[in-house]
Formats: structure tokens, sequence, C-alpha cells
């Protein structure tokens, strides 16, 4: 290889090493004995009989690849229906599928600001939606974390503005865990005609009556003008969706998102597998209030043993630990009493916010948090 890459590469990766910062994959067997709290199957659809049936069906029927780029041969029949099916669930008239959530943000967010244009993110927005403005040449400003006041500052300081402003949240932050109030958003969105585009990554499955997610929750439903949603988090499944109330927005997507146009569509067996899902989640409406307490109690359980922990009900939940290294340690020592719970650390979350990422699922017992207390009482700080 050359030289002076290599010298790069090494340079970099040593870089990460010194900083306690590293890396690494780690292949995960089929049937572990630790109990998962660091994946995101929240309502533990991945393994339901009829997602699992209905995936093997289009295995059967469609075979294991779409086998084409979607304009070319591989949007499906599967693929329309399940885009319609998500489209009508959130109230959107429109919808497209891609390949992944980090695709869908990225074209969303690389394709529809410019120039001219100015992007309003949230400081914690996902990778996805960052590096899609970065490529898409829009001036980006960030408010502080779920701080709509500060928003509001900066929609009246760009009101002049002659290009288009945007909007940028997500609905449950990634590793965070908590949310902005959407209904103020909403207004925001009625007073300053901005763009408002709304990640419901984490929040689809868990919010709503419904499930559709926080836009339901919180009885906004359609107030945004574009959303994201993806397929691999309680829709058990690969893949994602981007939903909009105009037929351009769609159109512009098909047209020139090169995350749409250049890539091998998902397998129609993962449609399949979502379409199930969806009526799944569906059909837990009744569960959602009991899914929201099982999440204030473990809140609650770890407050009370001493550990900084938000409030909220979703699913996700931080135990904030600041030091990376301390991090890596509750994470190493919760493995060895049977609890596979990841690490967040740098650049993932900000600097001395390393913290462990609980993912709740349905089904978690008293005893799970139980036993969960007990081993992280157990652990050196
Ligand atoms: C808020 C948010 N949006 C998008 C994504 C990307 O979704 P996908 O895993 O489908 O690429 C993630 C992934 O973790 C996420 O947390």
């Amino acid at each position: 290889m050359n030289a002076a890459l290599l010298a790069r590469l090494r340079a970099k990766l040593a870089e990460r090493v010194q900083a306690g910062l590293w890396r690494k994959t780690e292949a995960r067997l089929s049937h572990g004995t630790l109990l998962n709290l660091a994946n995101n199957d929240y309502l533990a659809l991945a393994q339901d009989p009829a997602v699992i049936a209905a995936a093997t069906e289009a295995l059967q029927v469609w075979g294991a690849s779409s086998s084409a780029s979607p304009l070319v041969t591989g949007y499906t029949t599967i693929h329309e229906t399940l885009e319609k099916t998500l489209a009508a669930w959130h109230g959107y008239p429109h919808g497209l599928l891609l390949n992944t959530g980090f695709a869908a943000n990225a074209a969303v967010l690389g394709g529809l600001p410019q120039k001219g244009d100015v992007v309003l993110a949230d400081r914690l927005v996902h990778a996805s939606m960052l590096s899609g403005i970065l490529a898409s040449g829009a001036r980006l400003r960030r408010f502080p974390h779920n701080d709509l006041n500060a928003l509001e500052l900066m929609l009246q300081e760009e009101a002049p503005v002659e290009g288009v402003v945007f909007v940028v949240t997500e609905s449950v932050y990634s590793m965070d865990g908590d949310c902005p109030d959407l209904r103020r958003l909403a207004q925001l969105r009625e007073r300053f005609n901005f763009c408002w585009i709304l990640d419901e990554a984490h929040a689809t499955g868990w919010e709503g009556a419904t499930g559709s997610g926080l836009q339901e929750e919180q009885g906004v439903r359609v107030a945004a003008d574009i959303v994201v949603g993806t397929l691999g988090k309680a829709l058990a499944s690969h893949g994602a969706y981007v939903l909009c109330h105009l037929p351009e927005v769609r159109d512009a997507l098909v047209n020139f998102s090169g995350e749409f146009i250049y890539s091998t569509y998902l397998a129609p067996s993962n449609a399949a597998a979502a379409l199930a899902a969806v009526q799944r989640v569906q059909a837990l409406t009744s569960e959602r209030p009991a899914l929201h307490q099982l999440s204030r109690d473990w809140r609650e359980a770890l407050t009370a043993a001493g550990f900084s922990v938000p409030a909220g009900h979703s699913p996700i939940i931080p135990v904030l630990l600041g030091d990376s290294a301390v991090a890596l340690k509750y994470a190493h020592g919760l493995r060895e009493a049977g609890f596979l719970v990841s690490a967040i650390r740098p650049p993932t979350v900000p600097t001395q916010t390393a913290r462990l990422r609980i993912s709740l699922r349905r089904g978690l017992t008293p005893e799970n948090l139980h036993h969960f207390l007990k081993a992280m009482k157990g652990l050196p700080s």
C-alpha cells in the first residue's frame, strides 16, 4: 500500500487507541445467553413467529435478493404495498422506501436543502442527518439540545433569509432517549413556515396509540413536513422510509437521490417482515401504556440506586457516567453478570458524557430489573 496513506491511517488509529476510544467488531452468537439490552428490537418482534413467517414466505416467492436497484427491477409489489401501508399508518399521502435510515437521512438532507438555504438542527441529531446537511451546501446552525426557545430566536434571526429554512429534529433522541415538545415545534412551524424534517426512528412502535410515533403520541400527527423512519428497530427488519405531504418530495428523491437510484434495493423479504411487524405493532395498542411504565420503573430504580438517569418513558435509557473508561468498565462488568449493554463514548456523544445505553424490550420482567440493579450496584465506579 502507498506508504503515506499507511502512515496516515496508523497515526489516526493510534490516536483512537491513545484516547481510549478504540472501536472493534465483535461477532455475536445466534443464541447467546446474555440478556440483550443493547439492540433496538424494542417490541421483541425480530423473533416474532408472524414476522418470521412473512419473511420466509417472501423468500420462497421472491428469492433472497431484490437483485437490482429500484428504478431497474428492484422495486416490487411488496415494496409498494409496504410504502403505502407505512404512509397510511402515519397519515401521510406519500412514502418511499430506502435501504437504511442512514441513507434516508442522507438522501433527504443531502438532496432537499441547497446552497443559500439554512438548516437549523438540534445539537444532538443523528450522524446521518449531519452527513446529509454537510453534503447539501446549505448553511448549518445548531441549536442547544431540545431548546426550542433558542430555536425560536434563530428563526427570528433567519426570517429575512431568501432561501428555504429547514428545521431538523428527532422525536426520541438515539443516545439520550429524550424527546422535544412536538406541539411547540408544530406551532413554530405554523408561525415561521419552515420545512420541518422529523426522524421518528426510535419512537416508531413505542409511541402513539397505534405505535406510529411521537407525533401521534403528542397529538400532532402529520405536523412535520417530512418524516424519516427506519425498519431496522421496532419494525424488526432492515431498511427505512421517508413520508411526505407533497408528491414532489417523493419525485425528487426518486429522480435525484443517489442513495435511492444507485443501490440494490432492500430484499422483498425485508419488506415482508416489516409489513408483518407493522400489523403486530398496531395490535399492541393496549400494551403500550405498560411499556411506558416499564421505562419509568427502570429509570426510577436506577435513580434510586444513585445513578444519573433522566426521567422519561422512551425505550432508551442513558446511564450517564462521564468518563469513557468508567463506561467501558461498567459494560464489561455487566457482561460478566449476564447483560449485554453498550458503552457509548465520544465521538458518538459529546466528550465527558460517556454512558451506558440501555435499550428496553417488551417482555422484560421485574426479575430482569432486580438482577440488573444488583449487578450495577456491585460494580466499582
Ligand atoms: C435517529 C436515527 N436515525 C437514523 C438511524 C439510522 O437508521 P438505520 O439503522 O436504519 O440506518 C439511526 C440509527 O441508529 C438513528 O438512531
